[in-house]
């Protein structure tokens, strides 16, 4: 048992938070031996039921849930910051070339091991990440993930066409080693395999049909692509598929919308695909500092909201500009306020929070299991320095109430704000 003293924020099921500026958090071994959350709440409430125990007190500092990343590549770590005239010039120019050095194992592994650090630097302690084509790095960060104890998703990207020497894969081969890549990691400890095509445009129908049939025959592995990211991409999905609906109903129409599925983008949609996403229990991966850097658009929070289909938030690093939780919150902001193209709305504080905890683990389907420091949940967790620089000092100091102090941490913080990351250990 561990007894941990702190400010302490967690969330309802249904995402309202829950916050104790004196507060208890209670961490014991659960008989499969993994560390979760007992009790947590007010410290005057809970201590007398834990007197006697070891505390460790973190006085002035904040315990929240380890924030879970919807969509990022681990690949592409040092593709970030690279410029493009929009999506398809940045894959071909920097992504596709830069992917093709994870058929080296032994390089894949020295880039996992770092991906990893960094995540756990930044208070991020779940991902749901692609890998390249090459099976071995997928090899990579599953075995890094397992060594680090964190519970982390991945797959090979499925691509087979439109793509270049080097990164594209052989259509009957990929789902081979797919299927087999999910024997070898699926459930292993705390990791997870998801089915992985790149997106419509560089995927065979023979490929989507494939991996439609692996979806439907191993309904908990997770399924991840993207969808309607940029016009261009839009344009060009509509040349290669001219009967479907729309770019979202290709992957529907191959099986590839279900629980478990997981969207990057989502921003040209129209109202039949959000009520696609909604019915087939399909999520998005909101990835606002990406949209933001390759101009694809702004997501469109009312009309997701309205349609009622799940998303939370990711980094879609190296599109992305940063594997910061604050920097994609704020983005995440920016991106609700924006009313031009759209309309307009203000995410509060606790909602963008959740989006990127609690939120984004239920459109995962692991609420109650991460992103969360509910009774039951595993224990993992960062401790947040609300000083961790003297701006920051000087407006979470004059925060009257809990969306002040969050509003402040989302808009002013960054990696420096995570003073400690713990991941439940197992025995
Ligand atoms: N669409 C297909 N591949 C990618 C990728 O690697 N990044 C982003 N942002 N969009 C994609
Ligand atoms: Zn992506």
């Amino acid at each position: 048992m561990q007894i941990y003293r702190s400010a302490l924020l967690r969330f309802t099921p249904e995402g309202q938070p829950l916050y104790d500026e004196d507060g208890l958090l209670a961490v014991a071994r659960t008989p499969d031996g993994r560390a979760r959350v007992q009790a947590a709440g007010s410290w005057a409430a809970l201590a007398p039921a834990y007197a006697g125990l070891p505390v460790q007190h973190f006085p002035g500092r904040l315990i929240a849930p380890g924030f879970v990343d919807l969509h990022i590549h681990f690949p592409q770590t040092d593709v970030i910051g690279a410029p493009a005239d929009g999506l398809l010039p940045w894959l071909e120019n920097y992504t596709f070339p830069h992917e093709q050095r994870f058929c080296d194992g032994p390089y894949a592994a020295a880039v996992a091991d770092f991906f990893l650090q960094e995540l756990l630097r930044n208070g991020v302690t779940t991902a749901l990440a692609f890998a390249t084509s090459h099976p071995a790095s997928v090899d990579a960060l599953m075995a890094a993930a397992q060594k680090a104890q964190m519970r982390l998703v991945t797959g090979k990207v499925l691509q087979d066409r439109h793509s270049p020497d080097g990164v594209r894969d052989a259509t009957e081969q990929s789902l081979l080693d797919t299927e087999a890549l999910i024997q070898r990691w699926h459930g292993v400890d705390r990791l997870g395999y998801a089915i992985t095509p790149r997106f419509a445009p560089t995927s065979s129908v023979a490929q989507l049909r494939g991996a439609g049939e692996l979806a439907a025959r191993y309904p908990d592995v997770w399924v991840q692509s993207h969808v309607a990211e940029n016009l261009d991409e839009v344009r060009w999905v509509r040349e290669l598929f001219p009967d479907a609906r729309s770019y979202l109903s290709v992957y529907g129409d191959f099986g590839l919308l279900r629980e478990r599925a997981v969207y990057a983008h989502c921003i040209h949609l129209d109202a039949e695909d959000r009520a696609l996403m909604r019915d087939s229990g399909t999520a998005a991966a909101v990835s606002p500092t990406s949209n933001l850097f390759l101009g694809s658009g702004f997501f469109d929070y009312a009309s997701a909201q309205e349609a009622g289909f799940k998303y939370g938030l990711a980094s879609d690093v190296g599109a992305g500009t940063s594997f910061s939780p604050f920097r994609t919150m704020l983005a995440a902001y920016a991106v609700g306020r924006e009313g031009q193209t759209k309309r307009g709305l203000s995410l509060s504080p606790a909602d963008l929070w959740w989006q990127h905890t609690g939120g984004a683990a239920a459109a995962m389907g692991l609420a109650g299991v991460v992103g969360n420091l509910l009774p039951g949940c595993e224990a993992d967790f960062v401790v947040i320095d609300p000083g961790a620089t003297p701006m920051l000092a000087r407006k979470t100091q004059a925060a009257r109430n809990l969306d002040e102090l969050l509003f402040a941490l989302i808009v002013l913080g960054d990696d420096r704000l995570i003073e400690q990351t713990v991941i439940s250990q197992a025995k």
